[in-house]
């Protein structure tokens, strides 16, 4: 595979994320509802799709892109994700609400799929200046060093994320029973509202474990690769490998939990 993968997307990653950083200094933020619900974009997430997709055609002009702000359905990102081609698939603003509220918990999201799975992606978490990068079979990285997931085997000592999919009213409430059911297991539980965070925040070891039922492909592409290359385990949350159509959501845990945080959300 191309060595520069992971390095492009990095950067890309870097400079979108840099781009919402400062958005604020030359722009108004202008806030849409996507939908019905809890569910927002605004003009800052579509500048960095903007960007975002240039960049890359410009680096690999023979590759496809998916952004968010596409609009495509999950079943319809699955199969193209499905297919041969290579396929980047990106999240110009994980974290929206946060965004919106300035809360620093926001990420942008560059991932690379081929046949169904996650090969290649960065994570760029504009506040801290930190980018996770991974490429299969090569490591995962955070600002160019190795990172590994946490070493966690004890449940009640664990630090776990999820979110609620708030925006999906037939999430909500078995999201939230999931929640109360975990946060009798764990140490520690948050909700903070950016999914690439979390995956990145698991992936380095410093909180062992993440789930969400309401994700899409663009949330978890760049996430998939990073995790796994830390040595973290992704399934789904009812434990089948984890599939791109989205249907059973995500989960990733420290190696050592596996098994034994799952049943947890598995019911609602
Ligand atoms: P987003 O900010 O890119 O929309 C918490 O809301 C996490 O779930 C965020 O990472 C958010 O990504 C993601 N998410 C994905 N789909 C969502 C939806 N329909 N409503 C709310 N959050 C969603
Ligand atoms: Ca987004």
């Amino acid at each position: 595979m191309n060595e520069s993968f992971a390095r492009v997307a990095g950067e890309i990653a870097r400079e979108a994320g840099q781009f919402l950083k400062h958005f604020s200094d030359h722009h108004k933020l202008a806030v849409e509802h996507k939908g019905s619900g809890f569910d927002f974009v605004t003009n800052a997430d579509r500048e960095s799709q903007r960007l975002v997709q240039q960049r890359l055609k410009a680096a690999f002009p023979e590759h496809r892109f998916v952004g968010e702000e596409d609009g495509l359905s999950d079943a319809q990102v699955a199969t193209l994700l499905g297919g041969g081609d290579w396929c980047w698939v990106c999240d110009p603003l994980d974290g929206t609400v946060n965004y919106i509220h300035h809360l620093g918990l926001y990420a942008v999201s560059v991932g690379l799929v081929r046949r169904g799975q996650s090969v290649a992606g960065a994570i760029y978490l504009p506040e801290w200046d930190e980018l996770f990068t991974a490429q299969r079979g090569a490591g995962a990285f955070m600002n160019g060093q190795p990172i590994h997931a946490s070493a966690c085997q004890d449940l009640r000592q664990a630090f776990v994320t999820a979110d609620i999919a708030a925006s999906n009213p037939t999430l909500r409430e078995p999201n939230l029973e999931r929640l109360r059911r975990a946060g009798m297991a764990v140490g520690g539980l948050r909700v903070e509202g950016s999914a690439c965070v979390c995956i990145a925040q698991t992936a380095c070891g410093r909180q062992d474990a993440y789930w969400n039922q309401g994700l899409h492909a663009w949330d978890v592409a760049a996430g998939i690769v990073i995790a796994e290359e830390a040595g973290c385990r992704v399934t789904n949350i009812f434990s089948e490998p984890f599939s791109f159509d989205m249907a059973d959501g995500f989960l990733c845990t420290a190696p050592g939990l596996d098994g034994a945080f799952r049943p947890h959300i598995t019911r609602a």
